[in-house]
């Protein structure tokens, strides 16, 4: 086990930022060293949304796991991220896995695998802890210190969430039986976490393996966020290594069936979009993701400058007749740069070139006419990425064959256009989001362009589209300030 020294690593981030390298982006979160992933014990608390992610501070290699911290009001402004939690003890010893947070009682909470291996054998335990004053999280009591009978060591990520004022955890696990991916449900009953069981679905065989699941409630429906590993990729969907979606249902607690539910959905059609995570507080659900993808590294060339990987900005979920709708927080919107604001408009044109900012937003709505294929293009001097729109098939195809570092290949999916296709794109240094049809789909993904070049953004069609609107403003960098 690595020795963490938090006064130390703490400075060093301190002094890594502003953030420079040309890769770094301006408005999503990430670290000027080390890998990070999955957001963690995200938790409105005490007037703040928390923010924690899993971070190795020591390299780029998916190892020694500890969580980093931020905290914001604004989702603009943030604290000095910093060092909280790491492996420090026998029995999270290789890792301080992903789990969740909660407010309770003036405290906030966290919920963590403590990650253990001996001769090979995983021993995944479940542990709380507490977010002390100077930034650290007190370890507190192991809650489940093994996995139950009948489930592999593959045992993580618990997320904790209360239905009629009683607390349950969901927990991601595999089958021991037949190796399949599956979820634990527990319950808190006088102190104690009793395990209630798998949750039963209609999936059937659906990979091998659940990580990072959330159940959510939106009005009556129940939804289950997760990601399952090992499912094969299809014509229209499935196309990373792993998925990240959910299902809306009922979910009983008694039968521990979660009725009538939807088909898997995935919560993001890009290529670097795992392991996300959903505050719910006033009424909204507000998710971040990792912007990266497991066993992927080699796609991301920024490895080489010492660093990996971003989280999405946060983004509203709505559900509507069993699907979500995502849109960036509101709160994003201060980050326009109220002076830069360019209107867009044309009509019957077949091409239309603007150029962009260090980080911008865009804002299009396209009108088809008779235009049958319709392409926006994100031009990096020679390179480019291709965001293009067959009509007669109905689908969006996303191309970075066009760039020449990092993850490459396209993805497709299906979107139903009528008239208008309605794009809203943030375009920052590196990473990408772009929501489709007022949400109906999104799309995260990083490119490393070769030359420090501001993108133009091209909208070109086959015909003419009978009208092209829209507005671009120049976005604000997120803003960091020394922790008090
Ligand atoms: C998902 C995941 C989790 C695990 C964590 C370790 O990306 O594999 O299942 O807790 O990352 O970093």
């Amino acid at each position: 086990m690595e020795n963490f020294d938090k006064k130390a690593i703490d400075a060093k981030l301190a002094q890594g930022f502003p953030l420079e390298h040309r890769w770094h982006n301006r408005f999503h979160l990430e670290m000027p060293f080390g890998l990070i992933n999955d957001p963690n014990g995200l938790t409105y608390h005490n007037g703040a949304y928390h923010i924690f992610y899993q971070w190795n501070p020591l390299g780029c290699e998916h190892k020694n796991k500890c969580w980093a911290h931020v905290k914001t009001r604004d989702f603009i402004h943030y604290t000095m991220p910093e060092l909280s939690l790491w492996p420090d003890d026998v029995h999270d010893k290789d890792g301080c896995y992903s789990g969740c947070g909660v407010s309770e009682e003036g405290e906030l909470r966290v919920l963590y695998t403590c990650n253990r291996k001996e001769d090979g054998v995983r021993i995944p335990a479940q542990r709380f802890g507490t977010l002390q004053t100077d930034g650290s999280v007190r370890k507190d009591e192991i809650i489940i210190p093994d996995h139950p009978e009948k489930i592999t060591g593959h045992f993580r990520d618990p997320f904790l969430f209360t239905r009629h004022g009683r607390r349950y955890l969901i927990i991601g696990a595999q089958r021991e039986e037949d190796e399949k991916g599956t979820a634990l449900i527990y319950e808190e009953v006088a102190e104690k976490w009793k395990n209630l069981g798998e949750i039963h679905t209609r999936l059937g065989d659906f990979g091998y393996m659940w990580e990072c699941p959330n159940l959510l409630q939106f009005g009556s429906y129940d939804v289950m966020i997760f990601c399952p590993q090992g499912l094969s990729a299809r014509a229209y969907d499935r196309q990373n290594i792993y998925q990240a979606g959910y299902i809306a249902g009922h979910l009983s607690l008694d039968s521990m069936d979660m009725m009538q539910h939807t088909k898997f959905q995935e919560l993001d059609r890009g290529f670097d979009f795992y392991a996300p995570q959903v505050f719910e507080h006033e009424g909204r659900h507000l998710l971040i993701g990792w912007m990266g993808m497991p066993d992927k590294d080699e796609d991301y060339p920024s490895k080489e400058q010492g660093w990996m990987y971003s989280l999405t900005m946060p983004r509203e979920l709505r559900l509507r007749q069993g699907h979500i709708y995502s849109r960036p927080a509101r709160e994003l919107r201060d980050l326009r740069v109220k002076e830069s604001a360019t209107q867009l408009e044309a009509s019957s044109v077949s091409s239309l070139r603007q150029p962009l900012f260090g980080g911008s937003e865009i804002l299009l709505e396209l009108e088809l006419g008779e235009a049958k294929i319709l392409s926006c293009v994100l031009h990096y001097g020679l390179e480019k990425l291709v965001f293009s729109y067959d009509r007669e098939q109905q689908t969006m195809t996303i191309d970075r064959e066009g760039m020449k570092k990092g993850g490459r290949g396209k993805r497709v999916f299906k979107l139903f256009v009528d008239q208008k296709l309605s794009l809203q794109l943030f375009v920052d240094k590196a990473a990408v989001e772009v929501f489709f049809q007022h949400g109906e789909e999104v799309a995260s993904l990083l490119v490393f362009p070769e030359k420090n070049i501001q993108p133009e953004l091209e909208v070109r069609s086959d015909s003419p589209l009978k009208a092209i609107m829209g507005t671009v403003w120049e976005l604000d960098s997120y803003k960091y300030q020394l922790n008090s």
